[in-house]
């Protein structure tokens, strides 16, 4: 009872740093949130081991790895999996790595070490731990992925994801639709942003756009003035908000300064369009283009209310929490989890079954009912 108070206060504290941390983008005020959070994190899952250390959960204990606090979907997807985790009887080690691949390796060994029995793991990179789920495997823990596909291992039993692919076809239908390119003359201007290169799900959301938007470019009604076409050529590393910013910026400069009209971004992202948008604010004097994202982050939200951001790709983090807790009871129970796809997921040793959440389009018309209809945020949350 005492421990799920005290759960109860940690989670209200995480979530309420969480949101603050998201309200604003300024980087050291998001890191010093982000560090807050961590440290809280840290001693409440400090707190947590000590006092149920007498009566340990019946489920046993489960690691849950995320990548990293800055973004804000990933602060949600980790108090989801623990709250959702803890309700299903399992004790909990949540553990956030700043985005750094050391570190998340170093997390997920001292989890092996610490004798959890399953793992849950969000990775930075998906081909930077085969090292450390070796050392699952010869323990027989089952692993996770989470979200992101993890590369070249074998230890991977089970894939719980949204359907990426589909997110990239929402993106560029959403462009297509929007610039009217089955009708209109063109060309309209695009630029292209997509995610972090060791990401699995970045080439996803690409080629989920790009087989929608390619064939436009190809007869001539879509023209990347920059030239910057191809997925290395896109990618941004750790979907950094700053470089994104910083490469709209040197692209205004060399192809919009003139007053060439930028006609949309394709956006992989909410943290990407939301250094897209800081850069069109400070140097692009035009009409505002089309921009796409997707998770629905609080600033973004407010930027489709503010008319700077198109649309965004709604992901419920609750629904692949519930789904994610599922396939683990399944597997502590000796079963098999629930999947709904067999073929899409192959992670260089075979394909890998997964269970696939459904992204939904977001905009400025349907964010009530999706957003605050459902509880996600609170109206206070988007002022
Ligand atoms: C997730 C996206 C997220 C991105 C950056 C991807 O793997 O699927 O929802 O925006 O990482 O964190």
């Amino acid at each position: 009872m005492k421990r799920k108070l005290l759960t109860l206060v940690l989670s209200a504290a995480l979530a309420a740093s969480m949101l603050a941390g998201c309200g604003s983008k300024e980087a050291s005020s998001a890191d010093t949130a982000a560090e807050e959070t961590k440290e809280e994190t840290t001693e409440a899952a400090e707190e947590t081991t000590e006092e149920a250390e007498p009566a340990k959960a019946e489920g046993g204990l489960v690691g849950v790895a995320m990548p990293t606090k800055d973004l804000q979907r990933w602060n949600q997807d980790g108090a989801n999996m623990q709250s959702q985790l803890e309700e299903a009887g399992y004790e909990v080690d949540l553990q956030y790595a700043n985005n750094d691949i050391a570190t998340q390796v170093s997390q997920i060994e001292n989890m092996i070490a610490n004798g959890c029995k399953l793992l849950v793991i969000a990775s930075i990179d998906g081909e930077s731990l085969g090292t450390v789920l070796d050392q699952a495997k010869e323990a027989d823990i089952p692993v996770i992925a989470y979200d992101r596909l993890i590369m070249n291992t074998e230890a991977i039993s089970y894939y719980a994801t949204f359907d990426n692919y589909m997110v990239g076809t929402v993106q560029g239908e959403y462009i297509r639709d929007a610039l009217d390119l089955d009708n209109a003359e063109g060309p309209f201007n695009l630029e292209i942003f997509t995610g972090d290169p060791g990401d699995n799900n970045a080439k996803f959301f690409y080629s989920g756009a790009m087989d929608v938007l390619q064939p436009y470019m190809d007869e001539g009604k879509l023209v990347v003035q920059s030239g910057t076409v191809e997925f290395a050529e896109v990618a941004t590393a750790n979907w950094s908000s700053e470089t994104a910013q910083a490469r709209m910026e040197a692209i205004i400069a060399s192809y919009y300064a003139d007053g060439t009209k930028l006609d949309a971004v394709l956006c992989s992202n909410d943290s990407t369009a939301l250094g897209v948008e800081t850069a069109l604010d400070g140097s692009y004097s035009g009409e505002w283009p089309i921009i796409t994202g997707q998770d629905c982050d609080i600033a973004n939200v407010k930027n489709m209310l503010a008319d700077k951001q198109s649309m965004s790709v709604f992901k419920d983090t609750r629904e692949l929490a519930a789904k994610t807790v599922e396939m683990v009871d399944a597997i502590m129970q000796g079963g098999e989890a629930p999947v709904n796809d067999t073929e899409s997921y192959d992670n260089g040793t075979g394909v890998i079954p997964t269970y696939l959440c459904e992204p939904i389009f977001a905009d400025k018309d349907n964010y009530k009912e999706l957003l605050i209809d459902s509880g996600y945020y609170t109206e206070d949350d988007l002022k």
